[in-house]
């Protein structure tokens, strides 16, 4: 089979689509290649349609929005591939993620709730393509967080065979996956680290007043000095300490917590901002490195393979291999996958498990009830495509 899958993340960059070959039906037998990804990227328009809709929460705002990451994603689609040359009818199934808008985890008693949009109709309707979505919501009907979902994909596609693993991901967020040896007789498990990009993008934005929106290439950090104290204090927030699993988000790690920040330390000059890009960068290497020290490391992990948008920032990367040192610290390269694309495979992977009928969430690491076949599938052309 051939799949695209599609993913929108929360730190609003673009809908990354990655063009997999996957052969097999089962668990057993299952082979994959990255064919090929893409990114592509959002305006300042396009981010801002999100980030307002998002904020103004109306039912308008929300509606649209709806309609148009299903135009955006299905772009997506058709770019990568174009990229590849690969016709889009040979494409056989596209999984898509969307755009998560709200995510409210089950708490005291009452179900969680989780919204993605990105109309698969419209997805369905521009590319022909069958689409598998809304891949969280079983999970939360059956009492589950519906997250984290990518550590089944992990531990089906990048298990060694004698050594444990850790597949760090730095999106907006940061979150981990143990991936014990293949056969081992132990589950994967997940957790966030705490910030992943996040705190450094905020942290850009608002000094630049929004004509930048990263470090790139942790240039800025690299320039400024670590304020050891201040590093301190933030290093004592509750959730680092925390034991897994555990998850967070940009409510708690964003942009408010750097505005907080802002207020108290009043930054005046260049190279006050400079030294609080610095920081806040420390801040996530440790938070990052502590959390494998601390839970992971111990179980034995021998690598750990950073991906996600945060695996091109070499300030970040530096700092995470120097703080977990021996411990080999590599990118996604060595796993076959863009650091870009490795959350967008996942959602095509859970596509492939939709259509062959296999459970793909893992109930230790979501809380649900038990094994469920995860998303809904939107037909593609019609009259159906014959093969
Ligand atoms: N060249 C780069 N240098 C530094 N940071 C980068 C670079 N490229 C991407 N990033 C970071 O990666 C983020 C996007 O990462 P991504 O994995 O797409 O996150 P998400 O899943 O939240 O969308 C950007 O917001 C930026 O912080
Ligand atoms: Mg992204």
């Amino acid at each position: 089979m051939l799949i695209v899958g599609l993913m929108s993340g929360t730190s609003l960059d673009g809908a990354d689509a990655a063009l997999v070959e996957i052969g097999g039906t089962s668990m057993e037998d299952i082979r994959w290649r990255l064919r090929h990804s893409v990114t592509l990227p959002y305006d300042d328009t396009r981010r801002a349609r999100i980030h307002d809709a998002i904020l103004a929460g109306t039912a308008d705002a929300l509606c649209t929005l709806h309609a148009d990451v299903g135009e955006w994603l299905a772009e997506a689609a058709l770019q990568v591939c174009a990229d590849a040359g690969v016709p889009v009818e040979q494409v056989d199934a596209i999984g898509s993620h969307g755009q998560t808008v709200w995510h409210r985890p089950p708490a005291n008693g009452r179900r969680g709730a989780t919204l993605q949009l990105g109309c698969p109709a419209t997805i369905a309707e521009r590319t022909g393509c069958g689409v598998v979505s809304d891949f969280r919501a079983r999970d939360v009907a059956a009492g589950g967080h519906g997250a984290p979902l990518v550590p089944w994909v992990d531990g089906l596609l990048f298990a060694d065979a004698t050594r444990a693993r850790a597949l760090q991901n730095l999106g907006g967020i940061g979150n981990v996956s143990y991936v014990p040896p293949r056969g081992s007789g132990t589950g994967v498990f997940a957790f966030d680290t705490g910030p992943g990009n996040a705190l450094i993008d905020a942290a850009v934005e608002i000094a630049t007043g929004g004509r930048h929106r990263f470090d790139r290439d942790g240039r800025l950090a690299a320039r400024g000095t670590v304020d050891e104290k201040l590093l301190g204090e933030l290093l004592t927030h509750p959730f680092f300490g925390r034991k897994p699993p555990k998850s967070t988000g940009r409510e708690e790690f964003g942009r408010p917590f750097v505005q907080k920040l802002v207020e108290s330390t009043a930054p005046e000059g260049d190279q006050d901002w400079l030294d609080l890009v610095a920081t806040l960068t420390e801040l996530t290497a440790r938070s990052v490195a502590e959390a494998h020290q601390r839970w992971l490391l111990p179980l034995g992990v021998s690598e750990v393979v950073l991906t996600g948008g945060g695996a091109r920032n070499p300030t970040l990367m530096r700092r995470i291999r120097e703080l977990l040192d021996p411990v080999p610290v590599a990118d996604g390269a060595g796993l076959g996958v863009d650091v870009d694309a490795k959350e967008a495979l996942a959602f095509a992977v859970l596509a492939w498990a939709h259509l062959c009928r296999i459970p793909a969430n893992v109930p230790a690491a979501t809380g649900a009830a038990g094994p469920r076949i995860l998303g809904s599938f939107t037909p593609g052309a019609y009259p159906p495509r014959v093969p």
